[in-house]
């Protein structure tokens, strides 16, 4: 893929501390780069209908779509993503009676839904007998991952495809979320039909992920919707995940969410041939947030990241990020772009 400069991109909107013009991605693609209003809606719909592959913004991170019943286009999205099979892919509904179709939503999984969804979330449930979801999907599973989107773009196109579509993050698998269309048509465009372009998103972490259960409810992954916000919801602590010989999420593989280059955390300053991503008011070469505001980093997270590999970073080194918030979740996917590569 020979990346092309096209300045027709704009940076992420929230990240406006750093060189925007430098944010411009370069952009190898044969993908339609749709806009989102009524013709391109109309359009990703109607691909996803046909079985195509089309990446579509939440409010979290881009999600590479398929039709959730449809097995071939699901197949299509572990050939594209290079994923392996045992990964299940999330599947992303309009509301909460679609979940309901599909899923058995009761007791703290309802409470849960209630309070979050439209919004970052998102919950493993027992899938119910029958539903018409590919197997491909929970990879024989007998629980069924899902999640109410939060922002217009994603939840209209849902509502005009009429069908579950099974969304994971639109990287290549291990590597780097997507949180603008251009990262997508870099690394995707040429094994993808369409994205829609909805500018950057607006959380910039993949959902968590919790798995309600007899016990109490377990914290799969940190994500965008802050661990304590979920607790004080259930008025109880969120357990850990079941450590199992299979993962239940590749967000718990060790490495994950990998740029190029190296990463080494919690640097005070750039050893020599690194480049460093601050946090707070460090002299840096990207900064997550000059004022330390979490929610503005997580934003730039991915994006920064993305933006250093293009700058042909040898390493990158990372200020710290205070663990509490949305800090648990940004330092979750540090530690793992950090991880030694298997
Ligand atoms: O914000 C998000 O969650 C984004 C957007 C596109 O919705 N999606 C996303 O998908 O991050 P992905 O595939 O990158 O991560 C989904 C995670 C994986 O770690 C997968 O293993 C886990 O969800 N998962 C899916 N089904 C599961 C299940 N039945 N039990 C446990 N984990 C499951
Ligand atoms: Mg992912």
């Amino acid at each position: 893929m020979i990346p092309q400069h096209d300045p027709k991109i704009t940076p992420p909107a929230r990240c406006g501390n750093d060189n925007a013009a430098s944010l411009a991605w370069p952009s190898a693609m044969s993908a339609e780069r749709l806009a989102c209003d009524a013709p391109g809606m109309a359009r990703a719909a109607e691909l996803l209908q046909a079985g195509a592959l089309v990446a579509f913004p939440t409010e979290t991170v881009y999600g590479l779509g398929a039709d959730a019943g449809d097995g071939r286009a699901v197949a299509a999205i572990f050939a594209a993503k290079d994923r392996p099979s045992f990964n299940p892919l999330i599947v992303h509904l309009p509301d909460l009676d679609a979940v309901a179709r599909y899923a058995v939503l009761e007791g703290d999984a309802q409470r849960l839904a209630q309070a979050f969804w439209p919004g970052p979330m998102t919950l493993v449930l027992p899938l119910r007998a029958g539903a018409a979801i590919s197997p491909l999907v929970t990879a024989g599973l007998s629980t069924l991952a899902v999640r109410v989107p939060g922002g217009r773009v994603a939840r209209d196109l849902l509502a005009r495809v009429g069908r579950p579509v099974a969304a994971p993050s639109a990287n290549p698998s291990g590597r780097v979320s997507a949180t603008h269309a251009g990262h997508v048509l870099d690394h995707l465009g040429d094994r993808i039909a369409a994205v829609l372009d909805d500018g950057p998103c607006a959380v910039g972490l993949e959902s968590t992920i919790l798995a309600p259960g007899a016990d109490g409810t377990r914290l799969l992954r940190p994500g965008g919707l802050p661990a304590e916000a979920v607790e004080a919801c259930l008025g109880a602590e969120l357990l850990p995940p079941q450590v199992t010989a299979r993962p239940d999420a590749p967000g718990q593989l060790a490495s994950h969410y990998a740029p190029r280059c190296r990463v080494r955390l919690g640097a005070a300053r750039a050893d020599p041939g690194e480049m460093l991503l601050g946090f707070g008011a460090v002299d840096c070469d990207l900064n997550l947030s000059l004022s330390g505001d979490l929610a503005e980093a997580a934003a730039c997270l991915f994006g920064h990241l993305h933006e250093l590999d293009r700058r042909g970073a040898e390493a990158i080194a990372v200020s710290p990020v205070p663990e509490a918030g949305l800090g648990r979740a940004i330092n979750d996917r540090l530690r793992r772009a950090a991880a030694p590569r298997g």
